[in-house]
């Protein structure tokens, strides 16, 4: 295997004599003791590791991890070409899906095949644009709620803690957007459940097997708890939704998620979804609903302190579209500067920095090289979006190249929501959700770093979240005059 890959690194002197191997595999770093080292590395600093590999290997690379064969695919081409036109040849990586599992149950998130169609198709009817639009209020509720409480009437500004704040607002929308109810005292527990219960997930994908929770080992008791607390929150709800509907059948037709999901009806069978896959829906829906697009907002909101004439940019164009009015989803395209910085901090930053692995069920053949049924692929948006080949100076934040009459991207190479037929289902809710907080935000405060305020680096969890507490100073703007400030 050593000698292998040393003939297969582009950076060998040796000419590479043609060999059937050369057809199965791909360049890739050398993987001594069943690939432990690479693990290693690879928990570490998993982003750098693949960032490296890129460099060293080039956009296809090729290693051997214990019995994984596992490939990665780093230009937008060949990410599309798998996620694509290759998706029926793929599942997602068994591993990463047992993990997701035991929080999500078998969501559209976890499951594959017909069901995963099934389920994939009725909650599409949820998530239209049209649907979207009709949450939009409740989203603008709980901004309000949020934002108008923030700096003490008789002070000008405050410090907040924004991870805080955006974890609480983006729950209180998925919360009002799923049940017709405000997070309330809730949320605290909720934001730290869903906390325990990402860093958890990351954790396992690294292990080979999941040890039994009921185990006392370290961090299945804060485990358990977590998964207990939010299963009683959503359960609670539709609990109370369903003894709604009993007393009185007309509520079932609620217009939020939940009165949505209890009403769908598959087009091709005629059947609704199941109890336990309504719960299931509304927990994916919770999870992978708020945190995202909270942890989007975290490093949208540092990166507007860190660029102030962006920032203003940005007030100027929802004044000038809005006023002092709310936004609402008919404003969105109007607003195409802050669409841009909400673009571009998903870029630097994206969310998914990376996404779940596949598994392939047939043989494929990507770029040449011949990859085998059952071998691993995986997809890093980070990667696609930190190549200077796609973006230049990759690393400072110009929101300009999502405007209009930018040089284009190429397809592919800007993917926070993935691609293909498993794209994220809520991917229009978190932009509309995103633009409306973020214009809401700027409507009322400006934001800036405390002196002395240190870099922020990124940390890989399940999302991409910054390493340290992002503390921002907010200052209320003069809303009958925001451009004197
Ligand atoms: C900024 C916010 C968000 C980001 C960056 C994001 C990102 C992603 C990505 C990258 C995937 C695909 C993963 C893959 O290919 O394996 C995904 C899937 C998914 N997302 Fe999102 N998401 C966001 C917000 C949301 C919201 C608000 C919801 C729901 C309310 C949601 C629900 C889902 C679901 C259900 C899936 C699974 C779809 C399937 O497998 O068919 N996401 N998301």
């Amino acid at each position: 295997m050593h000698y292998m890959n040393a003939v297969l690194t582009p950076t060998s002197t040796t000419p590479t004599p043609p060999s059937p191997i050369r057809r199965t595999h791909a360049p890739g770093p050398v993987s001594r003791w069943w690939g432990l080292p690479l693990l290693s590395e690879m928990k570490r600093d998993y982003l750098g590791f693949v960032t490296r590999l890129q460099r060293t290997h080039g956009d296809i690379s090729y290693m051997r991890l214990g019995n994984e064969h596992a490939w990665d695919l780093m230009s937008p081409d060949l990410a599309r070409e798998a996620l694509v036109t290759h998706a029926d040849a793929l599942i997602r990586w068994e591993r990463g899906i047992e993990v997701f599992a035991q929080v999500f149950g078998q969501s559209v998130l976890v499951t594959e095949g017909a069901t995963w169609q099934r389920q994939r198709r009725m909650l599409m009817a949820a998530f239209t644009p049209k649907q979207v639009a009709g949450y939009a209020e409740l989203m603008t509720t709980a901004a309000q709620d949020a934002f108008d409480t923030l700096v003490p009437d008789n002070q000008p500004h405050t410090m907040v803690t924004m991870d805080a704040l955006w974890s609480r607002v983006a729950m209180d929308v998925i919360l009002r957007t799923l049940f017709s109810r405000s997070a309330q005292q809730q949320s605290l527990v909720a934001i730290e459940a869903t906390q325990t219960l990402s860093a958890t997930a990351y954790r396992e994908m690294f292990r080979l097997f999941t040890l039994p929770d009921w185990l006392p080992l370290p961090g299945k008791a804060a485990k358990r708890k977590a998964l207990r607390s939010l299963r009683h929150l959503i359960q609670g709800h539709i609990t109370e939704r369903q003894a709604a509907i009993a007393a009185q059948p007309d509520q079932q037709s609620r217009q939020d998620l939940l009165g949505r999901l209890l009403a769908l009806r598959d087009e091709a069978t005629g059947t609704a979804l199941s109890s336990q896959e309504v719960f299931d829906q509304c927990m994916v829906s919770f999870q992978a609903g708020h945190e995202t697009s909270a942890t989007a907002l975290l490093w949208w909101s540092r990166l507007m302190a860190e660029h102030p004439a962006a920032a203003q940019r940005a007030r100027d164009e929802v004044r000038a579209v809005v006023g002092n009015g709310t936004p609402g989803p008919q404003h969105m395209a109007q607003l195409p500067w802050l669409t841009a910085t909400l673009k571009e901090a998903m870029r630097l930053y994206p969310p998914v920095a990376a996404i779940m692995s596949r598994r392939t069920t047939a043989p494929l053949v990507l770029d040449g090289w011949h990859i085998p049924k059952g071998a691993m692929l995986r997809i890093t948006p980070w990667v696609l979006h930190h190549d200077e080949r796609w973006f230049a100076q990759a690393h400072a934040f110009r929101p300009e190249r999502f405007l209009d009459g930018a040089p284009p991207i190429p397809k592919g190479a800007w993917m926070p929501f993935g691609a293909g037929p498993r794209v994220c289902l809520g991917q229009h809710f978190a932009m509309v959700e995103m633009t409306l907080l973020s214009a809401m935000l700027l409507q009322r405060f400006t934001l800036e770093l405390p002196e002395g305020a240190a870099p922020c680096e990124p940390e890989l969890h399940v999302t991409l979240r910054p390493k340290q507490a992002v503390v921002l100073r907010l200052t209320r703007v003069d809303r009958a005059n925001p451009i004197a400030h």
